[in-house]
């Protein structure tokens, strides 16, 4: 199990030096989703280079900054840039946003993907509210946020990941007009795309939507007692499903295409939490 504090001490001492306030919520942005940023209040930006012991994300359309926000009277920070298992990053690295989040005093966090529509009454551009995951991919990995003592609670965490918003980000969709889809989120390691193949194993296993991100933030943080939400920007048929071929190209550019769908949503649910 990896020392957290002790890895990360000057990185949050940092980051707390250089905090305009204590954060209650914190939004983790997903790919292409990240311009959401540029629309809020921002009280304060950081680039996480200049930030000690933050590694850099190297995909495109993950800038790298972590903002200070507020909008409806709640104070936000914001993380523009994740970092990917399949980067190459250790799960210790993968979840910096919600560990510093959690070290800044946060109760709340909303995570937020693009990901791959597996079942086929979820269309290109929809949001989707994930209800649950899967993690068989990565629980060996997850060890090093938990340790291999507590097999039990260990399990039981992942089976119940603590997701407790997803009723509340509902609601948000109502009063917005905006019709949220709600599913099971399979995480694979990435970084190609799954097979046709692949996908339909997926579906029958009960996957509505497939992505490489999210899950092991989320175990992070409801361990850690945080409420836990994630919503899903089906930015693409999975592979076999639809008749293109998958890249990253298009995906941002779905993303694009649900900004303003997104931004309401999303000031939406931080109004109403
Ligand atoms: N598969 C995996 N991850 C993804 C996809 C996909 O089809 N789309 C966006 N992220």
């Amino acid at each position: 199990m990896v020392d957290l504090e002790f890895k990360y001490k000057n990185l949050i001492e940092k980051i707390q030096e250089e905090a305009p306030f204590k954060p209650e919520i914190a939004l983790v942005l997903g790919s292409g989703l990240g311009e959401f940023a540029d629309r809020i209040d921002t009280i304060k930006s950081i680039a996480t280079h200049d930030l000690p012991d933050y590694p850099e994300s190297t995909v495109q359309g993950h800038k790298g900054f972590i903002h200070f926000a507020e909008h409806g009277g709640k104070k936000l920070v914001i993380f523009q840039g994740r970092l990917h298992y399949y980067e190459g990053y250790s799960i210790s690295e993968c979840i910096l946003p919600p560990f510093i989040a959690k070290s800044l005093g946060c109760d709340t966090i909303i995570l937020t993907n693009a990901a791959g529509g597996i079942n086929p009454n979820l269309r290109v551009a929809d949001l989707m509210v994930v209800n649950s995951f899967f993690t068989m991919h990565i629980q060996k990995a997850l060890t090093e946020l938990m340790g291999v003592a507590s097999v039990d609670q260990k399990n039981a965490f992942l089976d119940v990941p603590a997701l407790v918003l997803g009723h509340k980000f509902v609601q948000a969709g109502l009063d917005e007009g905006i019709a949220l889809k709600e599913g099971t989120y399979w995480f694979q390691t990435g970084p190609s795309y799954e097979t046709p193949s692949e996908i339909n194993m997926l579906a029958k296993l009960g996957a509505d939507a497939v992505g490489m991100s999210t899950v092991h933030e989320a175990v992070y943080a409801g361990i850690n007692g945080m409420k836990v939400g994630i919503i899903s920007c089906i930015t693409n048929a999975a592979a076999g499903m639809g008749h293109e071929k998958l890249s990253h190209k298009d995906v941002m550019e779905t993303a694009e295409l649900v900004k303003t769908k997104f931004e309401r949503l999303m000031k939406r649910i931080v109004e109403i939490i």
